[in-house]
């Protein structure tokens, strides 16, 4: 049983004793004009995953039905005919809640909540949910509050989980009366002000320590990649750390880092980030901006893909868009590797034909993550691109020169030291393209370029 409760977003579903949650996960499978993108993707497949995000709230599952809409009702969403079943299968499953796969109006989640006389959560509220389950430092659970809050304030209603911590039961009908809500907006205001002041200090401290950390003369590679993509299981083979990684989307909603050694001694930090998902709403984009902070920084990105899925190249273009969002422009994305894994998974034909499209792509890397295959050649092209604009130096410092020697410190990766006869110290220094021009002004003749690939190797 959980007994995790963050600042915030976090929220305990199961309470000692009790059974978990019986729910119907619903796809709802759109045919209209206006059905979002994703409805292009296997809807099977939408179902798993919805299923997928269910689970990772402990939740268990009664059904899973899809259901087809041509004509979106805005009132329900759904045809009067669907509603009247699904409410059937309700009462006959004895499930307390209905995930709905889809966005839903807060009428219309009003509407179904009566109809089916059970709770109704929509996709946004779930990945909330999950977010608040995840979410480890207490500046992400603050930015997942101030989401969860910005969606119940347009909802007009009360979370169902805030709803039970309240109650400390399972009764999911019924709700707040008109002036109860008239409060509650009351108080998700206030609440909302408090946390977007907090935030503001606590962002400030962590861009203080951010910038402690800019001076590690280590690279940041950080692993983004859709969720469940394996993220964390090849963070945990390329680190051999102990990171949460588990069949539950999500895994990991604040960045891991690690120091790992690549193949030639080179070092860097390897950071683990929070899966992207599809039709993310954009206000919890911006709620995990920060989150994503890392990538922004990082020297390499590192898109790790499930390449073994169905919807595989769907969920590569929303990780790209998402990226864009970021700012992660043209420029930026010659740094990031694509890393196709899951290999193990493919059938022999489509793995020769995605080795073959795989060899065609510059930049890009089959692996598995589970069984290894892949690791070796991968850490061989990172280190390769961050090789590629780096220059070994060696420097000659008067032995009296500390501030030279922090100054290298701070800004590369010292390799080596030595004492010179002469009374020298002779310092051996991987430096950046932008910082090789800033020593060579401090240090001038006393600095020499070094061959990198030998130093590297050595
Ligand atoms: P989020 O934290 O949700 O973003 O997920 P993630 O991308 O970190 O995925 P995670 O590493 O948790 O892996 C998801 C599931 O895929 C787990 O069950 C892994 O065991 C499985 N998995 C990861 N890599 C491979 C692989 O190379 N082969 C196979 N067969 N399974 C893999």
């Amino acid at each position: 049983m959980r007994s995790r409760n963050t600042t915030g977003g976090g929220v305990d579903f199961q309470i000692e004793g009790k059974a978990a949650t019986r729910a119907i996960v619903l796809q709802v499978d759109r045919r209209d004009r206006n059905a979002p993108p994703s409805a292009d993707r296997d809807v099977a497949a939408r179902l798993d995953e919805a299923v997928g995000l269910a689970l990772a709230i402990d939740l268990e599952i009664a059904d899973r039905i899809i259901a087809p809409v041509t004509a979106p009702k805005p009132a329900t969403l759904l045809g009067s005919g669907k509603v009247e079943e699904i409410a059937e299968r309700v009462k006959e499953t004895e499930a307390e809640l209905v995930v709905v796969n889809a966005q839903l109006t807060p009428v219309q989640q009003r509407n179904l909540e009566k109809a089916w006389g059970a709770k109704v959560l929509d996709r946004t509220g779930l990945i909330l949910e999950i977010f608040g389950r995840r979410a480890s430092t207490r500046e992400g659970a603050m930015q997942v509050e101030l989401a969860h809050l910005q969606y119940q304030k347009s909802r007009l209603v009360r979370s169902w989980t805030h709803l039970e911590r309240q109650r400390g039961g399972f009764g999911f009908l019924g709700g707040p009366g008109e002036s109860q809500l008239e409060a509650d907006r009351r108080l998700i205001q206030e609440r909302i002000s408090r946390i977007e002041k907090q935030l503001e200090s606590v962002v400030k401290t962590r861009s203080l320590h951010r910038k402690g950390r800019a001076r590690v003369p280590y690279p940041v590679v950080a692993l983004v990649g859709y969720t469940n993509a394996g993220k964390s299981t090849l963070f945990n083979r390329l680190s051999g750390a102990g990171v949460l990684a588990k069949d539950l989307l999500f895994a990991t909603l604040d960045p891991t880092m690690r120091v790992i050694a690549l193949p030639h001694g080179r070092k860097v930090i390897l950071s683990d980030t929070v899966g992207f998902i599809s039709d993310l709403p954009t206000s919890l984009i911006a709620a995990f901006r920060a989150t994503l902070e890392e990538v922004l920084s990082a020297d390499l990105i590192l898109h790790v893909r499930d390449i073994s899925h169905a919807d595989t190249d769907a969920q590569s273009e929303d990780v790209n868009h998402v990226l864009a969002e970021l700012g992660i422009d043209e420029v930026r994305r010659g740094r990031v590797i694509e890393v196709w894994n899951k290999l193990d998974l493919l059938p022999p034909e489509e793995r020769a034909a995605r080795e073959a499209q795989a060899l065609r792509r510059p930049g890009c890397v089959m692996v598995s993550a589970v069984t290894g295959e892949g690791v070796t050649p991968l850490l061989e092209l990172i280190e390769g691109r961050l090789g590629a604009e780096d220059t070994v130096y060696e420097i000659a410092l008067a032995p009296e020169d500390g501030a030279g020697q922090a100054w290298l410190h701070d800004r590369g990766e010292v390799l080596g030291r030595r004492n010179c006869s002469d009374g020298r110290i002779l310092m051996k220094v991987r430096l950046g393209a932008d910082k090789a021009g800033q020593a060579s002004a401090r240090f001038g003749a006393a600095m020499r370029a070094l061959g990198a690939r030998r130093l590297a190797a050595e």
